[in-house]
């Protein structure tokens, strides 16, 4: 099997001949790396090319058959017919330690490892990092701002956001392990002529014991009375028009102080009534969201929002394009005339004054840049919006921010049929109670599993959540998916809850075996196939970490997830643990307790909670 190498050097696992240097190889982080140091240090012989080149070049060949590292020789661009060539160096290669076998297939050389070599550095690697094992340091001293979630208050969370949730959370852990520093914003809906109406309604239909209850829902019920009084009643806009230019001028005036003083904590003048007012609608709401996004284990590190923007930053935004020439005046509103770059007009200031959603976005976009001096900075929003960040990015990019390049839009495709079968969620917490409910009628099914499970309930919490947030991630962000409730629950097929259910049995077969994990096992033992393919898998999942960054797609991670269970899956229909000879189990539950680490490492980079029972 091992062409040109003998059966004694491969046994001892203590290879004499150095890794070489080659620049890009994470030798630390990444233990394909050494193997692939001394394929591209080789071809970098064979060729007259660079070995960082040729490293970036590597490949790991679909089909395993085909060995561990591959190269299309073409890509190398030398001279000759490169099937030719591949003979050529096929009869230059010599084995070592590290590679055992070379071959010429077409246009590619593929390479054989030393398999039980990368088994023994890779166990002992992952037996010393356990939770970091797939991270890096790449990142280091780089900062990225996650802006991702971002609801209305006092309107729906709807599908939109709960993509940009799970998405945006991805996104942020991602970096994270790559090394970034990472801050995550939510840069809540909660200011613009929508939030005059509210105000307004408020004044007619709210109390501040339902606020306090239950301050979404309360606003919601607000919002929604209000804007059927406006079918009816034209006047109100006018009102909410007038309350929203006097929350940005901070002057309201004293009658709205006596309407709403049940709500003011304190004021020192009537200016301030207004803000005092809005503080407390959002602190309230800010609240609620925290209990919820906590549910999905995600943490904000900061609660941004379009009424944090300050006036100072929107006037300074609106002066630079004045100075810059961009600003246009159009029946007393300013606007930015983008036609010739295809992006259509984007108006900046209403003819009464009073800002939009972009003039703040531009604001927001340069308080980050003040405050954080980001290396990149996200905005985890539906495509809905690609020309609303397209307008973003060209305004900043025409006022003369160079860091303008630093800013990405992350956008997401649409999600049709969430609404939920009694037809009512509007709210994130519906959509997880429904959620967890139908996970629980499902677990039910199987009562005697049913019975066995210690708190069914957050179990049936997490496994639910993990089924809608897998659903969501499983293809490219921007395609359009439908929300299939039942599909999506099923423990068999590509679902949340069959990784939930892998992660599970492989902690089951530690919690089982009788004895504690050792790190030293002759790993010999491990030669069967199915073992080699796991290792194999385990190998990658750095790649994999690597990857994500620059596609910060999760449907890459999904399929990684997916494969590594089903190939433990495979394992285990043949390699067990139990009833075998100690040194047999011993090795083969070190492999498996492998596996788990890195499929928990995988779910976790995901954002799901791994179930250890369920
Ligand atoms: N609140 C917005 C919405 O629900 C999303 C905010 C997107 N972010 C931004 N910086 N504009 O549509």
């Amino acid at each position: 099997l091992l062409t040109g190498f003998s059966a004694g050097d491969i046994m001892s696992f203590n290879p004499v001949t150095p890794i070489p240097q080659v620049g890009g190889a994470d030798l630390e982080n990444n233990k394909l790396d050494s193997f692939r140091s001394f394929v591209a240090s080789m071809i970098a012989e064979f060729s007259g090319k660079s070995a960082e080149d040729i490293l970036a070049l590597l490949e790991v060949p679909k089909n395993s058959d085909h060995g561990n590292i591959a190269i299309a020789i073409p890509k190398l661009r030398v001279q000759g017919n490169p099937s030719q060539i591949a003979k050529q160096w096929v009869e230059k290669f010599s084995p070592n330690e590290y590679i055992t076998s070379c071959t010429a297939s077409g246009h590619y050389l593929n390479f054989e490892i030393n398999k039980l070599l990368l088994a023994n550095i890779l166990l002992d690697d992952i037996y010393k990092r356990k939770e970091k094992y797939g991270t890096n340091q790449s990142g280091a001293g780089k900062k990225a701002l996650v802006e991702f979630s971002s609801p209305n208050i006092a309107k729906p969370f709807h599908a939109g956001h709960l993509r940009s949730t799970i998405i945006g959370n991805f996104v942020k852990n991602v970096h994270d392990a790559n090394g970034w520093e990472t801050i995550g914003l939510n840069y809540l809906g909660d200011w613009g002529k929508q939030y005059g109406l509210l105000a307004v309604g408020f004044e007619k239909y709210g109390t501040e014991r339902e606020l306090l209850n239950n301050p979404i829902k309360h606003l919601y019920d607000i919002y929604v009375k209000i804007n059927k009084d406006v079918d009816e009643d034209e006047t109100i806009n006018d009102q909410a028009r007038a309350y929203f230019k006097k929350m940005e001028e901070g002057t309201l005036t004293f009658s709205y102080i006596i309407y709403i003083k049940n709500l003011i904590i304190s004021y020192s003048s009537g200016d301030e009534t207004s803000l005092i007012l809005w503080k407390k609608f959002r602190d309230l709401s800010i609240e609620k969201y925290k209990d919820t996004y906590a549910r999905l284990n995600i943490n904000f590190d900061v609660y941004s929002g379009e009424s944090q923007v300050s006036n100072e930053s929107n006037n300074r935004a609106l002066d630079i394009l004045k100075e810059k020439n961009i600003l246009k005046e159009s029946d007393g509103a300013l606007i930015i005339d983008l036609k010739q770059y295809k992006l259509d007009i984007a108006v900046v200031q209403k003819n009464d004054g009073t800002t939009l959603y972009i003039t703040r976005d531009i604001g927001a976009a340069m308080e980050r840049y003040e405050k954080y001096k980001f290396d990149a900075m996200y905005y985890v929003v539906a495509s809905q919006q690609d020309l609303h960040l397209k307008q973003l990015f060209k305004i900043l990019a025409l006022m003369g921010f160079e860091w303008v390049d630093r800013c990405k839009h992350i956008n997401f495709g649409m999600v049709n049929g969430m609404s939920t079968r009694k037809g009512t969620a509007v709210f994130l917490d519906d959509i997880l109670e429904q959620t967890k409910e139908s996970m629980h009628e499902v677990m039910r099914q199987n009562e005697k599993k049913y019975s066995q499970v210690e708190n069914p309930d957050q179990v049936a919490d997490i496994i639910g959540i993990s089924a809608v947030m897998i659903q969501d991630m499983s293809a490219k962000r921007i395609r359009n998916y439908t929300f299939k409730w039942d599909r999506m629950f099923s423990f068999e097929g590509d679902t949340g809850p069959y990784l939930q259910y892998a992660h599970a049995r492989l902690c089951s077969i530690e919690r089982n075996c009788g004895f504690e994990i050792n790190p030293n096992i002759d790993i010999s033992l491990l030669s069967e196939k199915s073992a080699l393919d796991l290792i194999d898998m385990v190998a990658q999942y750095p790649d994999f970490v690597k990857g994500a960054l620059n596609t910060l797609e999760p449907c890459t991670i999904v399929t990684y997830a997916m494969k590594l269970s089903h190939t433990v899956s495979v394992a285990l229909e043949t390699l067990w643990v139990l009833g075998q000879e100690h040194k047999i189990a011993e090795a083969r539950l070190l492999m498996y307790w492998a596996c788990r680490i890195t499929l928990g490492n995988a779910l976790k980079l995901l954002g799901l909670t791994p179930l250890e029972r369920m």
